[in-house]
C-alpha cells in the first residue's frame, strides 16, 4: 500500500498506469515529467501558486554549484543516524529538489517530495532520481498518518499539526532556518545597520525539540551571477529598496558566511 493518500477521500492512492487512483476511483494524472498534482479544491490548477519558473530555475542553478553542500550533508547524516534501513523520507516544501537528490545519493530510501509550486516540483521530477514528486499544500499533506521516518523541511512555513500527523511514533522532523550570521557580509553591503537573524526554532506545542545543530561555513561566491542568485533566494531580496539592491551590482566575487540552524523535533511524548 502506498503512503500517498487521496486528497479527496483520504484513502490510499496507488499508481495505475499513467495516473494515481484510490478505491473510490478518484484519479490524478501523472505528468510527463513524472510528478502528480494532488492539490485539492480551489488550488487544483496549481499554475500560479508558489515560486514561478524563473525563481525555480535560478534556485536550481545556484544549488547545483554545491555552495550549500554542508547543509545537505548534515541532513543526510541525520537521516542515516536515524537508523532505519530504506527509510521513508519526506522533503517537505522541497523546492526544486536539490537537497533530496543529494540525500538519495548517500542512502537508499523511499523519498517523497512535495511543494506548492508546480514549477519547482516539475524541475525536481525531471531529475528522474527515483523520488516521488507531487504538488501539495503543507496545510493538508496527502500522506498517511504515521508514514514518514524522517521529514525534512528547509526554509519554508512550518505546520506542526500536519508534521506530527505524518511522522511515525519514532519519526523526526528536521527543520532548518537561517542562522544568526547567515549572509551577514551581504547585509553589510546593503544596509547601514545590518541585523543578525534571530535564529529562533519554529514554535510548536505538538512536537518536542530534541536537538539544535549549527552548520556554519565561509563560502566564496565566484561570480556576480551567483551573488545575485543567492540574494534572490533570500527573504531580504523582497524587502530591500531598489536603490539598496544596486549596491551589490559592482561585486564580481564575494566571501560570505553561510550559517544554518537545524532543529530536530520528535513526537511529543504523552505523560
Ligand atoms: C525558500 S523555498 C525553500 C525550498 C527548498 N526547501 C530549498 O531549501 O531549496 C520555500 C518553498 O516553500 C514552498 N511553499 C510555500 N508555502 C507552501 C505551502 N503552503 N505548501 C507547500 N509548499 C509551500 C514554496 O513554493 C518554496 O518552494
Ligand atoms: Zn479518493
Amino acid at each position: 500500500m502506498s503512503d500517498i493518500i487521496c486528497p479527496v477521500c483520504k484513502q490510499s492512492l496507488n499508481k495505475d498506469g499513467n495516473c494515481y487512483r484510490c478505491e473510490s476511483r478518484h484519479c490524478f494524472d501523472i505528468a510527463k515529467e513524472g510528478y502528480v498534482n494532488l492539490l485539492a479544491g480551489n488550488h487544483k490548477a496549481g499554475e500560479s501558486i508558489g515560486d514561478n519558473r524563473d525563481m525555480a530555475l535560478s534556485r536550481k542553478k545556484f544549488l547545483e554549484k554545491g555552495y550549500f553542500s554542508p547543509l545537505a550533508d548534515k541532513i543526510a547524516e541525520l537521516v542515516i543516524s536515524h537508523g532505519k534501513s530504506t527509510p521513508t523520507v519526506c522533503d517537505i516544501c522541497c523546492g526544486e529538489g536539490w537537497y533530496s537528490n543529494e540525500i538519495i545519493k548517500k542512502i537508499p530510501c523511499n523519498m517523497l517530495c512535495f511543494d506548492l509550486s508546480k514549477e519547482m516540483v516539475r524541475l525536481g521530477a525531471k531529475r528522474k532520481n527515483g523520488a516521488t514528486f507531487f504538488v501539495a499544500n503543507l496545510a493538508s499533506i496527502p500522506l498517511a498518518d504515521k508514514s514518514v521516518d524522517v521529514g525534512f523541511h528547509l526554509f519554508a512555513p512550518f505546520h506542526d499539526k500536519e508534521f506530527s500527523r505524518i511522522i511515525k511514533d519514532d519519526g523526526i522532523i528536521v527543520t532548518a532556518v537561517a542562522g544568526e550570521n547567515h549572509l551577514f557580509e551581504i547585509k553589510e553591503i546593503l544596509y547601514d545597520t545590518p541585523y543578525k537573524n534571530d535564529e529562533a526554532p519554529p514554535e510548536t506545542e505538538l512536537l518536542t525539540l530534541v536537538e539544535k545543530i549549527k552548520v556554519t561555513k565561509k563560502i566564496h561566491l565566484e561570480s556576480a551571477e551567483d551573488i545575485d542568485a543567492l540574494f534572490r533566494m533570500t527573504p531580504y531580496y523582497y524587502r530591500t529598496a531598489e536603490k539598496d539592491k544596486q549596491k551589490l551590482l559592482g561585486y564580481e566575487e564575494l566571501d560570505v558566511t553561510v550559517d544554518f540552524a537545524i532543529f530536530v523535533y520528535g513526537k511529543q511524548r504523552k505523560a
